[in-house]
């Protein structure tokens, strides 16, 4: 499976901290928010990468995570000049998709939890079709909203329906097979001028094959839209490494976990970090990982 992470869009909503800085680079609390759907990809096992952004922003992505190598990856990158939608992004990455699944997923989406790997797991290796995940929210006109029937099965999909069916948000991240592509080139803009994802889902869904699978209690989601999601966002990572000593989305350590680089690896990206938590964090991860594996 490929992966993609649409890191585009103008942030208006976020100005004025967006005035000179993509949206998808600004910090969540200890780290960029790039690297929250960036290791989501990582957990889901996917190597290879296509990172969409601006023409203005694509080189500072560049700059900071180069070709992926140092963490295992293979990351490309590629641009949307105007922001005509995120089904847009399965155009641009038509090519790098090729025949293969792909997986896209919003630069500005956070995803934790406990079971939410194991969730990504039995994604994957059941896809048929298109994955959705779901979230219950309290305001749930401002996004896609799916409906499931007592079975579970998808019923139907609304981009932000002035009435929702339920308070099931479709969340920013998407699970293809490669149909996904001409599917993509076949939708039409819409009333608001976009390429809408939730196009490409119902036509999914029309042929049965589309699952929402519901992200249940214990999994935290949060689209980082608003200043005040970001600020929660921030609020919620410093609790949980605090509270718990683990880092939320450490690249270095789901590479690590994933086996996509070796705990000498890790260590060195720890060593070119020196005098910071974080550089510790990576360094003391690799020691443990050793032990691990050699006890
Ligand atoms: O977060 C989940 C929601 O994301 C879904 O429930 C909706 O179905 C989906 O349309 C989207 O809604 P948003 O209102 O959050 O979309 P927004 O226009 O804010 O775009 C989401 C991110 O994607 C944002 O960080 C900017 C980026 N983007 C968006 C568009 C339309 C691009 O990079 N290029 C684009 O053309």
């Amino acid at each position: 499976m490929k992966g993609i992470i649409l890191a585009g869009g103008s942030g208006t909503r976020l100005r004025p901290l967006t005035g000179a800085l993509s949206k998808q680079l600004l910090p969540v609390y200890d780290k960029p928010m790039i690297y929250y759907p960036l290791s989501v990809l990582m957990l889901a096992g996917v190597r290879e990468i296509l990172l969409i952004s601006t023409p203005t922003h694509s080189e500072m992505f560049r700059n900071m995570l180069g070709d992926g190598t140092r963490v295992g990856l293979r990351i490309e990158y590629a641009i949307q000049h105007e922001p005509k939608g995120i089904a847009e992004a399965l155009i641009i990455g038509a090519d790098f998709i090729g025949d293969d699944q792909v997986a896209l997923v919003l630069g500005d989406n956070i995803f934790h939890g406990p079971q939410f790997a194991k969730i990504l797991d039995d994604s994957v290796r059941e896809l048929d079709g298109c994955a959705l995940f779901g979230y219950r929210v309290k305001a749930p006109e401002r996004y896609a909203v799916g409906e499931l029937d007592d079975a579970e099965r998808l019923l139907s999909l609304e981009e932000k329906p002035a009435r929702p069916r339920s308070d099931l948000a479709v969340t920013g991240l998407y699970m293809y097979d490669s149909d996904v592509v001409g599917i993509a080139k076949n939708v039409s803009p819409s009333a608001r001028g976009e390429l809408e994802i939730t196009d490409v889902n119902r036509a999914y869904l029309a042929q049965g094959r589309a699952r929402l699978t519901e992200l249940g209690r214990g999994i935290v989601w949060v689209d980082m839209g608003t200043h005040e999601s970001l600020l929660h966002a921030s609020q919620y990572v410093q609790l949980v490494e605090q509270w718990q000593g683990e880092r939320i989305a450490c690249v270095e350590e789901v590479a690590l976990h994933k086996g996509f680089i070796t705990a000498e690896q890790c260590h060195r990206l720890g060593e070119e970090m020196p005098g910071t938590a974080y550089g510790r964090y990576v360094r003391e991860t690799a020691s443990r990982h050793e032990i691990v594996l050699s006890a």
